[in-house]
C-alpha cells in the first residue's frame, strides 16, 4: 500500500472524553499519569515490571530484567530473554495463589452452552480440575517440554487442558476448532505433539460439530505419527455424535482422571523464565503457518499487567471476551491474563446469532457483564440486524467496552458507543498480534480521550514508530511526519514478544527483522496523529483479515493448487462492509477442466477441507492467465484492483501481457 493511500484512510476528528465517574475510579486517571508510567516503563523497566508483577508467584525472583539471549547487554532483537533467573510455574499465579484467599470460591468461569445450559466454575474447582487432568497426563507420559495439541470448543475444559499442560511444563498448541483435519495434521507434525486433547463434539449454530471425528482423520495421516494418545472429554454424551475409540490410542478424559488431586502434578513443575509455554500457529505472508512460540515469565507478566490496566480490572467485574480460545486473544485475555488477576470470565460456547441476534445481549443481561471485549466484525454484523435486538435487554451492567482484531470503522465505533455503551462506557481499542502476546497500543480507559477508529497510545514498555524505509539513514528508516502513512514498527523488545518461530530461527529473523534491520516489523500500515494517537490501517503484506480471521494468501493458494484441476492461483482481499476484507481468488485451470460454477463449488469445498470453512473464498474467478511481471511474479496489486472493481492503477510497465489484465477486468470469466 502506498503512503498516500494509508494517509487518506480515516480522517476522524471526533473525541470522546471518559466520564468523570469512570476516570476518578480508574487505575490510571489522566494522560499525565499515563505519561509518567509510560516514561518509567521505558527508562526504568526494572522498577516498573517488578512493581507491576508483585502479585504474581515467582519461586525465584529474576536477577536481570532483560538481555540479549545468552549475552550480557540489554535486550536486543531478534533473540531476547526476559526476567532472567526467575523460576516459576504460571499455574501458581493463575490458580494456587487464589486458594488461600477469598477468591477460592469466586467464579473463574461463568459458562453458557449454546442450548442455554449454564455452569459456574470456581477458582477452587478450576484448580482441582487442572491438577486432576495434569496428574492423568503425567501418567500418560507427558513430561516437561513435551508438546500437547488441544482441539476443543469453548467449554471450561479447554482452559483446564491448557493449564494442565502448563502445570507439567508441557507446551500446549491449541488448534482453533474451525480447522479441518489437514490443518490439524500439519500443526501436529510441525510441533511433534505427543498427545491430542479433544472432546466428543460441541454446538455451533444449532449444529453438532463432531470434533473427535475430525481428530481421527487428522491423526490417521502419516505426518501426524508423533501422536501417541488422544484424550477425549465427554461433553455432549448421549446428545452427541457416535464416538469411535481406537484401542490403545484413545482414552476418555473422564476415565483417566482420579477423584483426588493427590499425584505428581499436585506440586507444579517449576521452570525457568524462558521455558516454552505454548505454540500458536498463525498465518504469515509466505509458506505454511508459523508456530509462534511464547515463553513463561515474559508472557505471564505481559498478559497480567495488560489485563489489569487495559480493562481497568476490579474484583467485582464480570468480564466477557468473546474471542475463541483457539486464537491469541483467547489465550491472553480469556485464560492467562484474567486468571492471573483472579477475574471472573464469561465463556460462551456458541454463535452470536443463535437462536437469534439477541443472544449476546441476553448473555450480558443474564450474567451482569461489566466488561465486554469483542471484534469489529461482530459489531458490524449486529449493526445490520438493527438496534431492536440490544434494546430488548438491560445492558446497564456494562462499564467498559473493548475492541480487537482489526481496525474499527468510525460508524461501528459510534454504534458500539451509543447503542451498547449508552455513551457511558469508555471504548478501549487494543492493537496487538499473535506475535506480540499482549496489547501493544490502546486507548487506556479513564486515562485518555478516545477517537473513533484510533487505537491510541503505546502500551507500557512498547516503543512503536511509523516509518518509511530510508537506506541513507544508518537505522535504515526515518520516522514520517504526523499524519503521514508509513510502516508500523516496534523499536524495542517487550516481555511478551514471541521468542522464535518454532523450530525455525531463520524464518523468525527473516519474517520480522529483515524488512528493516534491528526493529520488529509488524506487517501493518499506520499513521500517528498530532496527539500521538495511532491509526492502524491494516496489513500491508500478503496477510488478509477476513471477519477477524487472519489468513495468509500463500496458504489459500497452496490449498488451491493442491487440487488436480488447478494450474495456478492467486488470492487477494477485497474491501467488504461486513467482514472488513473478503477473500477473492483467481484461478487458472489445467487443460481438460471446465471453468464453471460446478468446479468453483468444488474448489471452495476443497479449501474448506484443507484449511477450514472459515477460509472458504468469497469469490472464485477463473482466468486464462494471471498478470505477471516479466520475471514471473504474480502482480497481486493489480489483482486487488480487479477484485475491488477498480480500474487497475499504478505502474503496469513490468506487466508481461496487458491483455491479461483487460480480460480479467471484463469479468468474462467470473462465476
Ligand atoms: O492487522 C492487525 C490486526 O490484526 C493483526 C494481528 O492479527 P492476529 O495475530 O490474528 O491477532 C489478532 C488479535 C490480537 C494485526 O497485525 N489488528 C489487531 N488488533 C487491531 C488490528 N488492527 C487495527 N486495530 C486493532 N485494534
Amino acid at each position: 500500500m502506498s503512503n498516500e493511500s494509508i494517509t487518506s484512510v480515516l480522517k476522524e476528528a471526533r473525541r470522546f472524553a471518559p466520564s468523570k465517574e469512570f476516570s476518578e475510579r480508574a487505575r490510571v486517571s489522566s494522560r499525565e499519569d499515563y505519561e509518567r508510567l509510560y516514561k518509567e516503563s521505558l527508562e526504568d523497566p526494572e522498577t516498573f515490571w517488578r512493581r507491576e508483577s508483585a502479585d504474581l508467584v515467582f519461586r525465584e525472583p529474576w536477577k536481570e530484567t532483560s538481555r540479549e539471549k545468552g549475552g550480557k547487554g540489554p535486550a536486543k532483537f531478534p533473540f531476547v530473554e526476559w526476567f532472567v533467573g526467575a523460576k516459576l510455574n504460571v499455574t501458581e499465579s493463575c490458580l494456587d495463589r487464589h486458594m488461600s484467599t477469598w477468591r477460592r470460591n469466586k467464579a473463574a468461569i461463568l459458562w453458557e452452552g449454546e442450548l442455554g445450559e449454564t455452569r459456574t466454575v470456581t477458582y477452587a474447582e478450576l484448580y482441582r480440575e487442572t491438577i486432576r487432568l495434569a496428574n492423568a497426563l503425567a501418567k500418560l507420559g507427558v513430561q516437561k517440554g513435551d508438546r500437547v495439541a488441544i482441539y476443543m470448543g469453548m467449554i471450561p475444559e479447554v482452559a483446564v487442558a491448557m493449564l494442565a499442560c502448563a502445570r507439567l511444563g508441557a507446551v500446549h498448541t491449541v488448534i482453533f476448532g474451525g480447522f479441518a483435519a489437514e490443518a490439524i495434521a500439519q500443526r501436529v507434525a510441525d510441533s511433534q505433539a505427543k498427545i491430542v486433547i479433544t472432546q466428543d463434539g460441541g454446538y455451533r449454530r444449532g449444529n453438532v460439530l463432531a470434533l473427535k471425528e475430525v481428530v481421527d482423520r487428522a491423526v490417521s495421516q502419516p505426518e501426524a505419527k508423533s501422536v501417541e494418545k488422544v484424550v477425549v472429554f465427554r461433553h455432549l454424551g448421549e446428545r452427541g455424535p457416535h464416538v469411535h475409540m481406537t484401542a490403545d490410542r484413545d482414552v476418555w478424559w473422564n476415565d483417566i482422571v482420579e477423584e483426588s488431586i493427590a499425584g505428581p502434578a499436585k506440586e507444579a513443575t517449576i521452570v525457568d523464565a524462558e521455558h516454552p509455554l505454548y505454540i500458536l500457529y498463525t498465518s504469515g505472508s509466505t509458506g505454511k503457518p508459523k508456530g509462534v512460540l511464547h515463553t513463561t515469565a515474559g508472557y505471564l507478566v505481559g498478559t497480567h499487567v495488560s489485563f489489569k490496566y487495559a480493562f481497568d480490572a476490579r474484583d467485582e467485574d464480570v468480564y466477557w471476551c468473546t474471542a475463541d480460545v483457539g486464537w491469541v486473544t483467547g489465550h491472553s485475555y480469556l485464560v492467562y491474563g484474567p486468571f492471573s488477576n483472579g477475574a471472573t470470565c464469561v465463556m460462551y460456547e456458541g454463535a452470536p446469532n443463535y437462536p437469534d441476534w439477541g443472544r449476546f445481549w441476553s448473555i450480558v443481561e443474564r450474567w451482569g457483564v461489566t466488561t465486554l471485549y469483542t471484534a469489529p466484525t461482530a459489531i458490524r454484523a449486529f449493526i445490520r440486524q438493527g438496534e431492536a435486538w440490544p434494546n430488548k435487554y438491560d445492558l446497564s451492567s456494562l462499564r467498559l467496552l473493548g475492541s480487537v482484531g482489526e481496525p474499527i470503522n468510525p460508524e461501528a465505533w459510534i454504534w458500539y458507543n451509543e447503542v451498547i455503551g449508552k455513551g457511558r462506557c469508555p471504548i478501549v481499542d487494543t492493537w496487538w498480534q499473535t506475535e506480540t502476546g499482549a496489547i501493544m497500543m490502546s486507548t487506556l480507559p479513564g486515562a485518555v480521550f478516545t477517537k473513533p477508529g484510533s487505537t491510541g497510545l503505546p502500551w507500557f514498555g512498547v516503543e512503536p514508530a511509523v516509518v518509511a524505509k530510508d537506506p541513507s539513514n544508518p537505522s535504515g528508516y526515518r520516522e514520517v511526519d504526523a499524519n503521514q502513512g508509513g510502516l508500523l514498527i516496534l523499536k524495542r523488545p517487550w516481555p511478551s514478544m514471541l521468542r522464535t518461530v518454532w523450530g525455525d530461527d531463520d524464518r523468525f529473523k527473516k519474517q520480522y527483522f529483515s524488512e528493516i534491520d534491528g526493529v520488529y516489523f509488524t506487517g501493518d500500515g499506520a499513521r500517528k496523529d498530532e496527539d500521538g494517537y495511532h491509526w492502524v490501517v491494516g496489513r500491508i503484506d500478503d496477510v488478509l483479515n477476513v471477519a477477524g480471521h487472519r489468513i495468509g494468501t500463500a496458504e489459500i493458494e497452496s490449498a488451491l493448487v493442491s487440487h488436480p484441476a488447478v494450474a495456478e492461483a492467486a488470492a487477494v482481499g477485497r474491501p467488504d462492509d461486513l467482514k472488513g476484507q473478503a477473500l477473492v481468488v483467481f484461478v487458472t485451470v489445467k487443460p481438460g477442466n471446465k471453468p464453471n460454477s460446478d468446479l468453483a463449488g468444488r474448489l471452495g469445498d476443497h479449501v474448506a477441507n484443507e484449511i477450514g470453512k472459515f477460509a472458504k473464498p468469497d469469490q472464485i474467478r477463473f482466468a486464462d492467465a494471471l498478470p505477471k511481471t516479466r520475471s514471473g511474479k504474480i502482480m497481486r496489486r493489480l489483482l486487488k484492483d480487479v477484485a475491488a472493481g477498480r480500474t487497475a492503477t499504478g505502474d503496469t510497465s513490468t506487466l508481461e501481457d496487458l491483455a491479461v489484465l483487460s480480460k480479467l477486468a471484463s469479468d468474462k470469466y467470473e462465476e
